[in-house]
C-alpha cells in the first residue's frame, strides 16, 4: 500500500482496536525442546522479525517465487466471482492480516459490513488497520492483536452475521497435516453454519518447479533462511553464527511438502539457556514444512470441519488455488 496518512494518533471512528494478553512464553526452553526433537526442529515464527519480513517481501517478488503472483491473478481474474459466492454484508475475518494489502480486492468489491484483522504484531496491526478503516469508511472494523494459532478467547469480539475466514497466502501450508484438520475445524466452528472459509493453498506440482520456488537463484530465500537463527539469537541469547550454516530446501514428493533446512558447514558449539549443543559437521536443522495440496486434500480438510468446498478457483497455469469452504 503506498496510501499513508496522517492519522496524528486519532482513531478513525469506525475502527475497534482489541488488545489480548498475552501468554508469557519461555522461548528458550521452547527452542531447546525443539532442537531436541529427530531432526532438530525450529518453528517458523522464528523468521519473521523486521528484517525476515522484509527479505519475505522480496521473496514474493522473486521470479521463481510465483504463489503470491498466482494467487493475486486469480483475484485479478475472478473478483466478480468471488465476491458473488460471498454474496454482500459478511463479516471478513483475517488471522495473520499483516498490511492488509491481500484482503483489499475483498473490501472493495465485496461490500462486507465488517472486517476483523487479527495479528501478533500489535503496532503493525494499527498502522494497517486504521489506514483500511480510513479508506473504507462504510466497514466496521474490528482489529485484534492476538496469536491466532492459540485459542481463540477473542471469538466474543468478532461481530454477529455471516462470517468468512479469509486464509490467503498457503499459510495453511505451514502446518503438519494434523495440524491443518484442527486450524480448519477450529475456523469452522468460529464462523458457524451460515459461515464460510476462503482458503488459499499452492497445489501440488513437478518437484523442480517447487524447488526453484524455495532455492532461488539471487539467493534471498537463503538469506531468508539463515535469518532465523539471527532471530533466535536475539530472543534467546544464544550464539548461533548465521554464516555457518547453509540453505537446503527440497521437495518431498511422498510427503507433498518443501523441506526447508539449515546444514551445518562445519562442527559447531552453540551455547542456549544453560546448555551447550554441538553439530556435527552435515548435520541438518530443519526450519519449515511448506505443504502443498491436491483438490482432494482440500476436500479432505473440509471435511474435517464439517464442510464441502463450494467453490473453487485456479490460476491460468493451475499452480495455485483459492477454495471456498461451506457447510454443507
Ligand atoms: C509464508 C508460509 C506461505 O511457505 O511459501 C517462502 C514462506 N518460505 N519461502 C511459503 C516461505 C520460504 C511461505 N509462507
Amino acid at each position: 500500500m503506498t496510501l499513508k496518512f496522517n492519522l496524528a494518533g486519532n482513531s478513525p471512528t469506525n475502527l475497534r482496536f482489541i488488545e489480548t494478553e498475552r501468554p508469557v512464553i519461555d522461548e528458550t526452553r521452547e527452542v531447546l525442546a525443539s532442537l531436541a526433537q529427530n531432526p532438530p526442529r525450529l518453528s517458523p515464527k522464528y523468521f519473521y522479525d523486521s528484517r525476515g519480513s522484509e527479505l519475505f517481501e522480496h521473496i514474493t517478488e522473486l521470479p521463481e517465487y510465483y504463489l503470491t503472483r498466482s494467487e493475486a491473478e486469480i483475484f485479478d481474474v475472478y473478483l466478480d466471482e468471488i465476491a458473488e459466492a460471498l454474496g454482500s454484508g459478511d463479516i471478513i475475518i483475517e488471522p495473520g492480516s499483516g498490511n492488509c494489502s491481500k484482503v483489499q480486492p475483498l473490501l472493495e468489491r465485496a461490500t462486507p459490513s465488517a472486517f476483523v484483522p487479527i495479528d501478533i504484531a500489535g503496532d503493525f496491526l494499527w498502522e494497517a488497520a486504521a489506514t483500511t478503516a480510513l479508506t473504507h469508511p462504510n466497514i466496521a472494523i474490528t482489529a485484534i492483536a492476538a496469536d491466532f494459532t492459540q485459542e481463540w478467547t477473542f471469538a466474543d469480539e468478532i461481530p454477529q452475521g455471516r462470517r468468512i475466514v479469509f486464509y490467503p497466502g498457503s499459510t495453511l501450508g505451514n502446518f503438519d497435516p494434523g495440524a491443518q484438520r484442527g486450524f480448519i475445524k477450529q475456523l469452522a466452528k468460529v464462523v458457524g453454519i451460515e459461515g464460510g472459509i476462503l482458503l488459499g493453498v499452492d497445489l501440488h506440482k513437478e518437484s523442480t518447479v517447487l524447488q526453484r520456488a524455495y532455492d532461488d537463484a539471487a539467493g534471498v530465500t537463503a538469506e531468508f533462511n539463515r535469518n532465523m537463527l539471527s532471530v533466535v539469537n536475539a530472543r534467546t541469547g544464544s550464539n548461533f553464527e548465521p554464516n555457518s550454516w547453509q540453505h537446503q530446501a527440497r521437495y518431498n514428493d511422498k510427503m507433498r511438502r518443501i523441506e526447508m533446512e539449515l546444514v551445518a558447514q562445519s562442527d559447531q558449539l552453540v551455547n542456549i539457556g544453560n546448555q551447550t549443543l554441538s553439530f556435527a559437521q552435515g548435520e541438518v536443522i530443519r526450519t519449515e514444512h511448506s505443504h502443498k495440496f491436491t483438490l482432494e486434500n482440500i476436500s479432505d480438510l473440509a471435511s474435517a470441519g464439517g464442510m464441502t468446498v463450494t467453490h473453487h478457483w485456479l490460476d491460468r497455469q493451475s499452480q495455485f488455488c483459492l477454495a471456498l469452504l461451506q457447510t454443507a
